[in-house]
Parts: C-alpha cells; sequence; structure tokens
C-alpha cells in the first residue's frame, strides 16, 4: 500500500468530534474517536478484541466505550478496564490508541510508531492567527481517488487554466511557463500570469479596473498537506513576487486524508488578506471554491476509473510535470525507508 505511516493525518475538524463514538477511516485503518469529558479527542482502534466489534458501535460509559457486544469496557488509553462477569483482565484486552493533537480547530492523528510522534511536526502557518489575516474552514470533499493523484493535482498549475476556468483560471494562462523547485521541502511549482485581466475569482474580490498581475503558487508538504498561494495585483503596482501581501493574497490549504486505496477526503480552508472579519465574503469564497472542487473531483475520480483499467502503456510525462514527478518519488522513498526500518 503506497501510504506513508510515520505521518500526522488529519482526523477531522474540531467541530467534528463530540461526545458521540465516531468510526474514521485512515490509511484503511479503522479507529474510533470521541471528546472526553475533559475536551481531549481519544482515538482508538475501532475493533473489539474479543469478537471483533466494531467499538463505535458499542457505547459511552463516562470517558470509556463499552463494546456493544459483550460488554468489555476500555478507557481512553485503550486498556481494558473491564470483563463483565470476571474479576481478571487478560493482558491481550487492550486496543491500540493512536496520537492525537488538535491545533488551529483542526484535529491531528500520528499513524505511525507512537515513540516518533511530535507535534512540532504538524504542519503550520503563521497566517492562520497572524493579524491581518482571516482563516476560514470551508468543506470537505469525498474524491473516489487515490490520494497520490489528488495530491500531485495540488502541486500543479498547469490544470487551472482548462479545469477551472470561471474560477481560477483563463485562456491567458494556458501557454505561461510553470516554474518548478524540485529542491524545495515543501515542494513548490508556480507560475505568473502578467498583464491579464482577472479571473472569476479576483473579478469578484479584487475589486481590479484593468489588467492584473496574477500567481499562483503550490506548496506540497509530504505526505499531503497542499498550499495554494494565488492572488492578483494591478499591473501599475509592478509587484515583486516577494511582495505578494501587498496584493489580494489568498491561501487555499488542502489537508488530504487517505481514506484507503482509492478514496481521498480534502478538507479544504482558505486564509485571506482581504474582506477581514467578512462572513458573507468567507460563504461566497466557500461557493467559488466549491464549483472549483467539484471540477477535481469530477476529474480526478474518472482519472482513477481510467488506472483501475488495464494499461497498455504507462502514462506519459511532460515538462509541467516536475512538481508531481519529484512529489511521488519523495513519497516512495519514505515508504521504502519505513518498510527498511521495520
Ligand atoms: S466483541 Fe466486544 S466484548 Fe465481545
Ligand atoms: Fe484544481
Amino acid at each position: 500500500m503506497k501510504f506513508v505511516q510515520n505521518a500526522w493525518y488529519v482526523a477531522g475538524w474540531a467541530l467534528e468530534f463530540g461526545d458521540d463514538l465516531r468510526r474514521v477511516t485512515i490509511l484503511a485503518e479503522h479507529l474510533v474517536m470521541y471528546r472526553d469529558s475533559h475536551g481531549t479527542v481519544v482515538a482508538l482502534e475501532d475493533r473489539c478484541p474479543h469478537r471483533l466489534l466494531p467499538l463505535s458501535m458499542g457505547r459511552r460509559v463516562g470517558d470509556d466505550i463499552q463494546c456493544g457486544y459483550h460488554g468489555m469496557t476500555f478507557d481512553g488509553t485503550g486498556k481494558c478496564v473491564r470483563v463483565p462477569g470476571q474479576d481478571t483482565i487478560p493482558p491481550q484486552a487492550y486496543v491500540e490508541s493512536y496520537p492525537v493533537h488538535e491545533r488551529h480547530d483542526i484535529v491531528w492523528v500520528w499513524m505511525g510508531a507512537r515513540e516518533l510522534a511530535n507535534a512540532d511536526n504538524i504542519f503550520d502557518m503563521p497566517e492562520f492567527t497572524a493579524p491581518g489575516w482571516d482563516a476560514h474552514q470551508g468543506g470537505q470533499l469525498h474524491l473516489g481517488s487515490h490520494y497520490l493523484n489528488v495530491a500531485e493535482n495540488l502541486v500543479d498549475p498547469a490544470h487551472v487554466s482548462f479545469v477551472h476556468p470561471t474560477t481560477l483560471g483563463s485562456a491567458a494562462s494556458e501557454d505561461v511557463v510553470v516554474e518548478a523547485d524540485t529542491k524545495a521541502d515543501p515542494i513548490v511549482a508556480w507560475r505568473w500570469i502578467r498583464d491579464a485581466p482577472p479571473v472569476g475569482f479576483f473579478q469578484e474580490f479584487g475589486g481590479f479596473n484593468g489588467n492584473v498581475d496574477r500567481w499562483h503558487y503550490y506548496y506540497l508538504h509530504l505526505p499531503s498537506t497542499a498550499v495554494i498561494d494565488f492572488g492578483s495585483a494591478a499591473v501599475e503596482e509592478r509587484l515583486a513576487e516577494c511582495d505578494r501581501d501587498k496584493g489580494v493574497r489568498i491561501f487555499a490549504i488542502h489537508f488530504l486524508t487517505p481514506v484507503d486505496e482509492t478514496n481521498t477526503i480534502d478538507r479544504w480552508m482558505h486564509i485571506r488578506n482581504t474582506a477581514t472579519n467578512d462572513d458573507a465574503v468567507s460563504r461566497r469564497m466557500d461557493d467559488l471554491f466549491d464549483i472549483a472542487f467539484a471540477e477535481d473531483k469530477l476529474i480526478l475520480e474518472a482519472i482513477q476509473e481510467e488506472e483501475n483499467r488495464p494499461a497498455k502503456r504507462p502514462p506519459i510525462r511532460v515538462s509541467f510535470d516536475r512538481g508531481p514527478n519529484v512529489y511521488r518519488k519523495r513519497i516512495e522513498r519514505l515508504i521504502a525507508a519505513e518498510r527498511s526500518a521495520t
């Protein structure tokens, strides 16, 4: 399976977790998750060690989970604290627990070797909380597509002209060369489209009267978090690459959770430096992103279906694929390193 185990993955937005037992599937593993009475989110293996009933089908007893079949009860660390009808608890009566960390209203789970979990390695950026920026959680999109296909779409500025003509792209960018820094961490691919009419997003939110300089930077953090930094500035400003904060700048952040080999959840949010504290603008941006990401979903699910069918030859790669290429190589290297370490 093409999964990196030693990594933090998003299990959900903070609001998704309450008292109820919730099944969450990450890297083809089923977890049961809930928020305990102290407000801490717990993640346990969703399988009773007795007859394997998912614990998510049981019920909460205080901060513990009582299995719905014979009532064996497990605490938030996965330890069995009760076997009905007997006093002794067998040593094998436990479920695995997973490290959980909550930050910026996002719940992350560590899926690898417990001793390697370090919350300092969780993706972060100052604009989540910096003054002058507005962070807004958008939606969660289920894609019937392998996460590698979804992630490589997020280090791929070239598709935007063709897939998102009404929101994020236009024909003006079709032949603009994609730059990429494949040595960088995160991997980055980008391009500037100079002196062109604003695309749909910036017609609506930029207040521009004439042509703009527009940028698109796609940062891909392994294994599966993408930050798309895009924006526009009036041509007369002659904006330098390092001065993007002076334009209308939006970060679209995608947290990809690989569910299994052919399914991915993309939880996306945006952070912007314009119309801050304006909920109506946040919602309208959500609507435009919904349109754009539905366009990606259509493509990514269709190519997954083709990928599942027999092929006579491998897919080809061209010059603007440098970002996706290095991404896949790095993922393969990480997986190989994990395998050789075990
Ligand atoms: S299956 Fe859980 S207690 Fe029997
Ligand atoms: Fe896209």
